[in-house]
């Protein structure tokens, strides 16, 4: 195929030069937004008298067949021809002639690369905030199912305190929804039509940049044709929503992982996602959940790629920027591997029945014991320390704080009674927390209730 520029051009391309610089082998997934956006613009040219309207229903006719070849898998793209454009607009010219030389009318490949990106971009992001949807209702299923499970927490990853295990799954749905928010906000600045800025400075033509807008359902037309064509904040605002969605199906990976060994033996993976060893006959191994935590690292250097790129070239387009597109590409479609395959896995989790025992260690309900004073008008560094004399003691003398006598309670504070033993127990603990958004059963109840309407 010759080149779109090829006149000008005293000799042909080196042939390594071509190898290198050709985008085919990754943008013709661009194609079918090349094809939409193309039919909008050519019955605009029509619209505005720029071309005929014979020779805008020959187009329209052409990239409709090319677009049926493209969705039918059926149309072949050609290596030898540079990109997506040039590709489509070379089959167009074989199935309509001459007239198909006319699209090109008002509109470069660069502002028709940000269209295709653009709109790309869209169907992406609303296909990835239905993905976190789909995950956060398997989030929560699983939370519903186990809705009277206690678990330990952690900080500094040392035994805490013990919570709901839906407490710790609404965790979850929170992020997922910053996340979901973060996407449709970035759909938001996403959702400005760019075709016609055409190189970088506009037209002579008299073209109706709206009424193209309009037909390919944006809501903005950009208002400077400069930054149309060096814009791609859309795609790094796109690529650092998944970053941190990556770093959140990461941090729920960890759990899972840890939750699933041996020592802390809260959880059971299914099978169905773990893998075995070649050497060591007894393991089931979380590899899916490793690869998910493993991929958050794509999606972050992804983000970095392009950031990089894009920090130092010089407004307007620069050929720097085709190399957006495969970075963009692997982490959409990583994310929705992630999204997939971790509702799969809370889909079919089990809570180990052994969770009951490991929530028995008095070390939990310290501070509640401390609270206990506070309530009773001990100041909390006095109630800190009681406490902390109570555990050091029952440490040396190999005791449990439910074994000490009333009298042994009082020598560590008068305003300790035998009812503070009521404490040191799991239920109560969860039981007695009152704070908004604590680990009350009965605010969590009703927060499972809120995500289940707000998530229908
Ligand atoms: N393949 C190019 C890209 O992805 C399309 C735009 C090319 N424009 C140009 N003037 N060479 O950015």
């Amino acid at each position: 195929m010759s080149k779109l520029w090829g006149s000008r051009f005293e000799k042909t391309t080196d042939a390594l030069a071509d190898q290198f610089s050709y985008s085919i082998g990754y943008d013709y997934r661009l194609a079918i937004y090349d094809i939409i956006g193309s039919i909008a613009h050519a019955k605009m040219l029509a619209k505005c008298k720029i071309i005929s309207t014979k020779d805008s229903a020959k187009i329209v006719a052409g990239l409709k067949k090319i677009g049926q070849q493209i969705e039918k898998g059926s149309f072949k793209f050609d290596p030898k021809a540079e990109d997506v454009h040039t590709n489509i607009q070379s089959a167009l010219k074989k199935i309509i002639g001459e007239a198909a030389d006319k699209l090109h009318t008002a509109r470069s490949r660069n502002d028709l690369i940000v269209l295709d990106i653009k709109m790309f971009c869209m169907h992406e992001l609303t296909n990835t905030v239905e993905l976190v949807t789909q995950l956060q209702k398997s989030i929560l299923a699983f939370a519903e199912k186990n809705k009277d499970v206690i678990i330990p927490a952690y900080t500094h990853l040392q035994s805490a305190q013990v919570v709901l295990l839906a407490h710790h799954m609404l965790a979850y749905v929170e992020m997922l929804e910053r996340d979901k928010t973060r996407l449709e906000d970035a759909f938001i600045r996403t959702d400005s039509m760019p075709l016609g800025s055409c190189a970088l400075s506009g037209t002579t033509l008299p073209t109706d940049r709206h009424f193209v807008a309009h037909q390919l359902g944006f809501t903005h037309t950009t208002d400077n044709s400069i930054d149309s064509v060096s814009d791609r904040d859309f795609i790094i605002e796109f690529l650092s929503t998944l970053a941190i969605l990556g770093v959140h199906a990461s941090r729920m990976a960890e759990d899972l992982i840890l939750w699933a060994t041996q020592e802390f033996n809260l959880v059971d993976i299914d099978w169905a996602l773990c893998t075995g060893s070649s050497i060591m006959p007894h393991k089931k191994n979380p590899d899916i959940l490793e690869l998910i935590r493993g991929e958050s690292a794509t999606l972050i250097s992804n983000l970095n790629q392009v950031l990089i790129l894009m920090k130092g070239l010089p407004l307007t387009y620069n050929r720097d920027m085709q190399l957006d597109k495969p970075p963009l590409f692997e982490s959409v479609d990583k994310t929705k591997l992630i999204l997939q395959l971790l509702a799969k896995t809370f889909a079919t989790l089990k809570v180990n029945s052994l969770t009951r025992e490991r929530i028995q260690n008095e070390a939990f309900f310290t501070v509640d014991i401390m609270e206990y004073l506070i309530k009773k008008g001990v100041s909390y560094r006095e109630a800190h320390d009681t406490v902390g004399r109570i555990v050091k003691g029952c440490l040396d003398q190999g005791k449990q704080i439910a074994d000490l006598s009333k009298s042994e309670l009082k020598k560590f504070h008068p305003k300790l009674e035998e009812d503070v033993k009521k404490l040191l127990n799991a239920k109560v603990s969860v039981k007695i927390k009152q704070s908004f958004g604590s680990t009350n059963p009965i605010l969590v109840d009703a927060q499972l209730k809120n995500w289940g309407k707000k998530l229908k």
